[in-house]
């Protein structure tokens, strides 16, 4: 690595990364997302569609990852936009110097995403991954945002351990955030996206596991129209679930009660404690009403 190189390293490595970067030349990035997760993460997002020439507008960017994976997929016009991080982490220099580092065709917008509605554009494909539970109002932003998208939004989210555990669509509100994390406000369940998918218009929508996290991080694939989709999907993904199918709400994407819900087994043992002290307290109580009558007699 020459002088310039390792200075440039040096600087890569000053800066918060979210997403790994491999630059070139030996440059990394090191990120919170690994470069084996971020492989998964965006394979589940683009295996199955053919984006050539597609326009496409990435909310909530951050470093650029997604917008840069598209461009390197023949993806036409990329929009990255996002305000959140790039006003803290130097999270705008960070994107900035990726997208020089890669030499990568890709037009930042800054915007709020409460401020994002048909106005702001139409793309033929926007992301919308892992924002949707850091708005105060994400229904709202969702319906708004979903004005953008000619053809496809895809979506990801968290889903809360609890709401996965019933087929009603819900969603459960953080006041003081999740994990350590006081921006995570709400965790949805597949239901619930399923409906506001539909309630936007979108009429094909298919929903995949996150491949690392399970159930608790979900993907949907939300396309306008049949059209949509044949304009779009080169072969449909074996994984891709089509949630218009009723018989998946009882197969792939049933409630997870018992399998993957600490909270919802925690639930389990309380009652199982509960059912225990009642029946201790009438064999108690029984017990007692013997002895006074034996004490009577
Ligand atoms: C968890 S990161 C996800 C980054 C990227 N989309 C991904 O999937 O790796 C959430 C992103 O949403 C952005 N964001 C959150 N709230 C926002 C808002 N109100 N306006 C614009 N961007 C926002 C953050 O700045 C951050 O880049």
């Amino acid at each position: 690595m020459t002088e310039s190189a390792k200075d440039l390293q040096k600087k890569i490595d000053s800066y918060y990364w979210y997403h790994s970067f491999d630059f070139g030349n030996g440059l990394i990035a090191k990120g919170v997302k690994s470069f084996a997760y971020l492989k998964a993460d965006t394979d589940i997002l683009f295996d199955g569609l053919d984006i050539r020439g597609k326009s496409l507008l990435d909310i909530g960017a951050w470093h650029g990852h997604f917008s840069f994976a598209a461009k390197a997929r023949g993806a036409g016009r990329v929009v990255a936009a996002d305000k959140f991080a790039w006003e803290r982490h130097q999270g705008r220099e960070t994107f900035d110097l990726a997208r020089t580092l890669l030499k990568q065709d890709v037009e930042p917008l800054v915007i709020d995403v409460p401020d994002i509605s048909r106005a702001t554009g139409q793309f033929d494909i926007v992301l919308f991954l892992d924002v949707f539970y850091h708005l105060f109002d994400p229904q709202t932003c969702l319906m708004n945002l979903s004005q953008c998208a000619t053809d496809l939004l895809v979506v990801r989210t968290h889903h809360d351990h609890d709401a996965i555990c019933t087929s009603t669509p819900v969603m459960v509100f953080y006041p003081d955030g999740y994990g350590d994390d006081p921006s995570n406000r709400w965790g949805p369940n597949p239901s619930l996206m399923y409906g506001l998918l539909r309630t936007a218009g979108f009429k094909r929508i298919y929903y995949q596991d996150h491949p690392v996290a399970g159930r608790t991080r979900g993907t949907y694939h939300a396309f306008r129209s049949d059209a949509a989709l044949d304009r779009l999907v080169a072969a449909k993904p074996a994984s891709w679930i089509d949630l218009s199918d009723p018989t998946v709400w009882q197969t792939h994407v049933r409630p997870q009660y018992a399998a993957s819900s600490t909270a919802g087994q925690a639930g389990i043992r309380e009652l199982a404690i509960l059912s225990q002290s009642r029946s201790k307290l009438f064999k108690a109580f029984f017990a007692s009403l013997r002895n006074k009558r034996k004490s009577v007699r």
